[in-house]
Order: structure tokens, then C-alpha cells, then sequence
């Protein structure tokens, strides 16, 4: 898919105030820190549309990208954030969990992982959530660059074996660099195949 444009829209703090639910939409979620907002920018070729840091926590809010003026990437706030206080990682838990389950047009859900370590217990747990939930999920491995290749395939069959223990079928996996610009084609051309079915099936989110 070729980005013509890639406009923020809004930062939202409950899903009832996201934008108006007329467009496909596709989410991007996973650890604090993890790359979700430098993946983000890398896809869209764009050095600082998602705001991004060193430090775990940045993002804190639901924010809204308009894609070529027909679909919205969402950023939303990584989870597990250990720094602060179990409330407000409950808080977190609930907004990321509430647009989930309520946002009408979110097509699919992309849960990303850190390509280094082993499977974590707090993603499968999510990702588990995400199944029973019934939300198409795919499965992105991140900051690929930090790792020889022969050691990110490794990593990559360690997390087929541990969630094909739970899972028949596995879902979509993606490896990517947001540093090295790699990967993020292949979502985007998930994404174009999805929202031309979409188009060709008349789906109409607002009904
Ligand atoms: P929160 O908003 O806090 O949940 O984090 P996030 O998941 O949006 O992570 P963010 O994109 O802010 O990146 C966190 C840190 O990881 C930053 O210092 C990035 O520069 C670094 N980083 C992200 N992606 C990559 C990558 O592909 N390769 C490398 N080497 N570093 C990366
Ligand atoms: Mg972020």
C-alpha cells in the first residue's frame, strides 16, 4: 500500500469519545515500550506522527490516525506498565479492554511482542483474552534489528510451540524493525486486502 497521507485525528481517554466508528479500523497493542508508536511512524513513513520514548508509559491516551483518508491505525497505551500503581494499571487494563470489545469498526487487532524474549506470561494472557474475546488478533515481533536473524527465527518458532499448546490454528505473525523500516509492508498489505474484501462486501460500520 502506498501512504498518500497520515493525519493525527484525536487522542481519546474512553472509547465512548473516539472518532465516529464510519472507517475500518486496525489497533496496534502490546507491553509498555514494546514499539507500538515506532512502528507506527515507521508504516507511515513518518519520523514523528506517534509520539515515541525511551521511557515505558509514553503513550497514555487512544490516539486516532487517519490512513489515505479511508482507515484509522490506532496507537493505544501499552500494558503492564510496572512503574505505576496498580490502580492505574487497572484503569489502563479497563480503557484498552472497553475499546476493544465496544469499538464497532475495529477490524483487527495487532498484539506486538518483543522480539528478543521468550513468551511472556502478560502476553499470552492477553493474547488468550483476545481469542476468548472472540477479536481477530495478529501477533508482530518487534526491534527485530537487536537480534541476529538466526536468533529472531529461533524466537519466533519458541512462540508458535508455546501457542500452539493453547491454538490449532496460529494467527498472522509479522517480524519488524521499526529502526530498520522492515516488516511494516506486510501489514500494510494485510490491511489494503482486508479493506478492499471490506469494500467489495458493502460492509457499513455504522448500521
Ligand atoms: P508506550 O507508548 O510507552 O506503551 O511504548 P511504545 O510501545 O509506543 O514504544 P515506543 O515506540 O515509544 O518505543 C520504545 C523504545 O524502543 C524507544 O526508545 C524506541 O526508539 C525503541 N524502539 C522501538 N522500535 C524499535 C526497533 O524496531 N528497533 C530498535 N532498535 N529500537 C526500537
Ligand atoms: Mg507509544
Amino acid at each position: 500500500m502506498v501512504i498518500k497521507t497520515a493525519e493525527f485525528v484525536k487522542s481519546s481517554g474512553k472509547w465512548q469519545e473516539c472518532p465516529e466508528p464510519t472507517m475500518p479500523e486496525y489497533a496496534f497493542i502490546g507491553r509498555s515500550n514494546v514499539g507500538k508508536s515506532s512502528l507506527i511512524n515507521a508504516m507511515m513513513n513518518h519520523k514523528d506522527l506517534a509520539k515515541t520514548s525511551g521511557t515505558p508509559g509514553k503513550t497514555q491516551l487512544i490516539n486516532h490516525f487517519l490512513v489515505n483518508e479511508n482507515w484509522y491505525l490506532t496507537d493505544l497505551p501499552g500494558y503492564g506498565y510496572a512503574k505505576v500503581s496498580k490502580s492505574i494499571r487497572r484503569d489502563f487494563e479497563k480503557l484498552i479492554n472497553n475499546y476493544i470489545l465496544n469499538r464497532k469498526n475495529l477490524v483487527n487487532i495487532f498484539v506486538l511482542v518483543d522480539a528478543r524474549h521468550s513468551p511472556q506470561k502478560l502476553d499470552l494472557e492477553f493474547i488468550e483474552w483476545c481469542g476468548e474475546s472472540g477479536v481477530p488478533f495478529s501477533i508482530v515481533f518487534t526491534k527485530a534489528d537487536k537480534l541476529k536473524p538466526n536468533v529472531v527465527i529461533k524466537n519466533v518458532e519458541d512462540y508458535k510451540v508455546e501457542l500452539h499448546k493453547t491454538w490449532e490454528d496460529l494467527p498472522e505473525l509479522y517480524i519488524t524493525s521499526a529502526e530498520k523500516k522492515e516488516g511494516g509492508d506486510k501489514i500494510l498489505d494485510f490491511i489494503q486486502t482486508t479493506n478492499e474484501f471490506l469494500k467489495n462486501n458493502n460492509v457499513n460500520f455504522d448500521e
